[in-house]
């Protein structure tokens, strides 16, 4: 047995709306981007997933026999405003007050998330996402709505998922802009509308609850790829760009002057107005939340002369031979958690609260008790650099929370990537009967929790 975690401490899952809930279009949901996606050979479609919209009491069940303390699920905004920006659906709102009730119930602390890239589809039709302004006050009253709704039943609030992705090539698809949205002033514009639509939801929460909220970050840790200084300044770059900027604002009221530089001296127009900054100066964070996957390796030699910092990793990514790797090629790298809370918690001094953590498997199509050592693994190896973080480097960590401990569908849609300690019995093709399976896993995490994380096995 090693050390304890400090009393309090929360252990739990992470999930979104789109990728557990199926009841696609039951109970007066409207449609979201992800209705029309069509199912593939390596992807579902995504109306029943893991139809977790009649399942979650057997879910919650199962989320407490493993002695979980804390689950984070999406709100779908198509659940509760079909359209987005009309009238409130009462049933979709039920729905969560139904959910919010059975984890309070089973001891498990709600924590909430808004945003999950699933915009609702007349909102992308009409508006193009967030690249407007509409769409950014349609997100607020959304926001403001469910705060009212359940603020006194749910202490953790977080606005969007992974809100650094927002500052990629691939923001268009978060954003649900269904035109454009390609060029570095439509992801740096896209960029400020989201930041606006989390500062004003953020101040509104506390303004009127005595919830917390914090921004989410998909933290990747880049190191340089040879010790070539330009590779080393183009992953600090990456860092200051894709993280540090948003976590200035979180924290500090404004973007990185380093990235302001940039956009002044390329002539950039990210949509920033004074009531934008107003709203950042009022705006404060009570935690800084992220998830945690794997790392990156720049190689600057790979990247062509003048490209944005925003799309470095695009043309620079590549292996590291220190790192063992999945099939989908995402590695496993403990020390770059504990890097990251390490390096975060000393620049910004907040709680850390990593959401998402965990490894993506293909397994065996059986309904036989799934024994997956490797899943063990990788979370003992990510507990223990949380741990070294704490006990070694001073961080204040709220929780761990892992991604998907009951099987879901990969972001992707296919179910043949798996993150869960609980097997589900279905494929992409096949729904099948849905039955939970705990796996080998489950009971290791058991005895994690039970022991407030001291007995890692
Ligand atoms: C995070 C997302 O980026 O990573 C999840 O918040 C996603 O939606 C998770 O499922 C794991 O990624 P993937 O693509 O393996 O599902």
């Amino acid at each position: 047995m090693s050390q304890a975690l400090p009393t309090g401490f929360l252990w739990g899952n992470s999930t979104s709306s789109m990728q557990t809930e199926g009841g696609q279009k039951e109970g007066g949901r409207g449609p979201s981007v992800y209705d029309p996606r069509p199912a593939g050979p390596n992807n579902m479609d995504w109306s029943t997933t893991i139809d977790e919209y009649h399942r979650y009491e057997e879910d919650y069940d199962l989320m407490q026999q493993m002695g979980m303390t804390c689950y984070r699920f999406q709100i779908g905004w198509s659940r509760v405003c079909p359209t987005g920006d009309g009238d409130f659906n009462q049933a979709g709102i039920d729905f969560y007050r139904g959910q919010i009730k059975a984890l309070i119930a089973r001891g498990i602390t709600p924590m909430i998330c808004l945003y999950h890239f699933d915009m609702p589809l007349a909102l992308a039709e009409k508006y193009n996402g967030f690249l407007s302004r509409h769409v950014v006050d349609a997100f607020v009253r959304f926001g403001k709505r469910m705060v009212d709704e359940f603020a006194d039943l749910v202490p953790y609030w977080l606005t969007f998922n992974e809100q650094n992705l927002y500052s990629t090539s691939y923001s268009r698809v978060y954003a649900g802009c269904l035109e454009g949205g390609e060029s570095d002033a439509e992801i740096f514009t896209i960029t400020n509308h989201v930041m606006s639509a989390h500062a004003q939801v953020a101040n509104y929460l506390h303004a009127h609850t005595e919830a917390k909220i914090g921004g989410m970050l998909a933290y990747e840790e880049v190191y340089p790829a040879t010790s070539n200084p330009l590779d080393n300044q183009y992953a600090r770059q990456l860092d200051e760009f894709m993280n540090r900027n948003l976590l200035d604002v979180f924290v500090r009221g404004h973007y990185s002057n380093e990235v302001l530089t940039y956009l002044a001296n390329h002539k950039i127009d990210m949509d920033f107005t004074e009531a934008d900054q107003a709203a950042f100066d009022d705006l404060y964070s009570d935690y800084i939340a992220f998830s945690y996957y794997r790392s990156d390796l720049i190689d600057s030699g790979l990247v062509p002369v003048n490209t944005s910092p925003l799309r470095y990793l695009d043309y620079g990514n590549t292996r590291n031979i220190y790192t063992r790797y999945n099939e989908w090629n995402w590695n496993i790298d403990p020390r770059g958690f504990r890097d990251i809370m390490t390096k975060v918690y000393n620049a910004y001094g907040l709680p850390l609260f990593p959401i998402e953590n965990g490894i993506g498997v293909r397994e065996p199509d059986t309904t036989e008790q799934i024994q997956d050592d490797y899943r063990i693994d990788y979370h003992r190896q990510h507990i223990q650099a949380m741990k070294d973080a704490i006990f070694e480097d001073g961080v204040t960590v709220l929780g761990y929370l892992g991604w998907g401990l009951i099987d879901i569908p990969a972001s992707s849609g296919n179910m043949d990537k798996r993150y869960g300690a609980v097997y589900v019995n279905r494929t992409n093709s096949e729904v099948r009967d849905l039955a939970r399976i705990p796996k080998k896993s489950f009971g290791w995490f058991k005895q994690v929790f039970a022991s407030n994380g001291a007995d890692l096995g």
